[in-house]
């Protein structure tokens, strides 16, 4: 057989990082899955196009269990435990069930007037500052999530500076080793705040999953109690920052849909879903492992622990399934874009940040009538990886 191409995506350096579409669209071109390079420094088998990325999503033969990743991929575990998103049925299912239980649509809406409250005193600050400017990720897209799931956990005094560094470094750094040693000081932060909630419980979902261990370790060990935390948090902030970033910037380049918003903003749910869409937090989800062969295409991806990536922002850029997709149209139909995943590991969390762009950019436009963007496009610099997609910084200017 002839010797698999790898396509150097390492290679093709910062203009791929600034704009992978067109790589992809290429890619697709060739067919539905390719073997590349990637800047966490292993080689993957990427899946592209969205028929093909759905079910590469849903396939039981691709497992998220690091036990079964090939032990030649350099690549290190990033996870603290055992949770939801790198577990396989049966025990996916039992670490969902315990979370979503405690995770309903009830508490999500009970927490909007917060999410509210929270956005208005950013933005207070924000307009407060003296010259009209300011980071917007700096501003708002970070600390808004990292707030709010800070609160539904139940975690007040989290050291959100250290814990920025951490998940940045755990879901970006392109050193396996510096990836390991971050994730064993959020173990050891997690761990002691498990212990110090432990001895104060309230009414948050994190003391609601400890009373969960305590009473019925069958159902979740302590290990998978500091995996699901460390799960919900990093999965809680990083990933809807990029959303708002990215949601605000594809508004400020598009002064025509910008405009449309303004004038009905009825339109925002919408909105939301075409930047999800349009430009997605998550480029390619999480990795997955061959447990067999699987054919994809005309291509078989061996069945020994090979790593499998499926590119969300090309499923959502297939002309195939959505026409003319480098247009952001927030009145298109964007709905069943892949952004938050498809199958069992579909987002748990979809609803909340959902919630949280909304009610973010609703009110950043409201407080900004004129809000613009403080640098030229070409300028901004992005985040590097496979994982995120989103702008470092975000400067914005509004007349004060
Ligand atoms: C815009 C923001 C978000 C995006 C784009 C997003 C995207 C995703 C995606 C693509 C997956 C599937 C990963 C895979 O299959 O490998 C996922 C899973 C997950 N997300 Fe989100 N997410 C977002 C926000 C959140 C929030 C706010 C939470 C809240 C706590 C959250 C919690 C989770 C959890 C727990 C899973 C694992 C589900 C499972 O394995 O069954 N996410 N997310």
């Amino acid at each position: 057989m002839a010797e698999t191409e790898v396509v150097d995506l390492v290679a093709m350096g910062e203009d791929f990082v600034r704009d992978p579409y067109p790589v992809y669209a290429a890619l697709r071109e060739r067919g539905p899955v390719h073997k590349v390079r990637i800047p966490e420094g292993a080689e993957a088998w990427l899946v592209v196009g969205y028929e093909a990325g759905r079910a590469a999503l849903a396939d039981p033969r691709l497992s998220k269990q690091w036990k079964n990743a090939s032990p030649s991929l350099p690549i290190g575990n990033p996870g603290t435990g055992p949770h939801m998103l790198n577990s396989d049925p049966p025990d996916h299912e039992r670490l969902r069930k315990l979370v979503v239980r405690e995770f309903t649509p009830r508490r999500i809406d009970q927490l909007a007037p917060r999410v509210r409250q929270i956005t208005d005193e950013l933005l207070d600050a924000m307009v407060a500052l003296p010259e009209g400017r300011a980071d917007l990720v700096e501003a708002l897209s970070f600390p808004l999530p990292i707030s709010v799931i800070c609160e539904l956990l139940g975690v007040p005094m989290l050291d959100r500076d250290a814990f920025r560094t951490w998940t940045a470094t755990i879901l970006s750094d392109p050193d396996p080793a510096v990836r390991v040693a971050a994730t064993g000081e959020v173990s050891s932060y997690l761990t002691d705040l498990l212990r110090r909630k432990r001895l104060a419980p309230g009414q948050d979902l994190m003391s609601a999953l400890i009373r969960t261990t305590d009473e019925d370790g069958d159902r979740l060990s302590a290990d998978e109690l500091l995996g699901t935390a460390w799960l919900l948090l990093v999965a809680g902030h990083e990933t809807t920052v990029n959303l708002i970033s990215n949601g605000v910037l594809a508004l400020l380049t598009h002064p025509d849909q910008l405009a449309a918003l303004r004038a009905d903003m009825t339109l925002i749910d919408n909105a939301v879903e075409e930047m999800l869409r349009y430009e997605g937090p998550l480029e390619t989800p999480t990795f997955r492992f061959t447990t067999e062969p699987v054919e994809i295409g005309n291509t078989v991806i061996p069945g020994d622990g090979e790593l499998v990536l499926v590119a969300l922002a090309d499923a959502n850029h297939d002309s195939a399934r959505f026409p003319d997709p480098g247009r952001f149209d927030i009145r298109r139909q964007a709905g069943g874009h892949v952004a938050f995943g498809h199958g069992i590991h579909y987002c748990l969390g979809a609803p909340l940040a959902r919630m949280e762009t909304r009610i973010a950019i609703r009110a950043l436009l409201e407080r900004c009538p004129d809000l613009t963007l403080d640098a030229h496009p070409a300028a901004l610099t992005w985040r590097h990886g496979m994982l995120l997609r989103g702008p470092h910084r975000l400067p914005v200017r509004w007349m004060s």
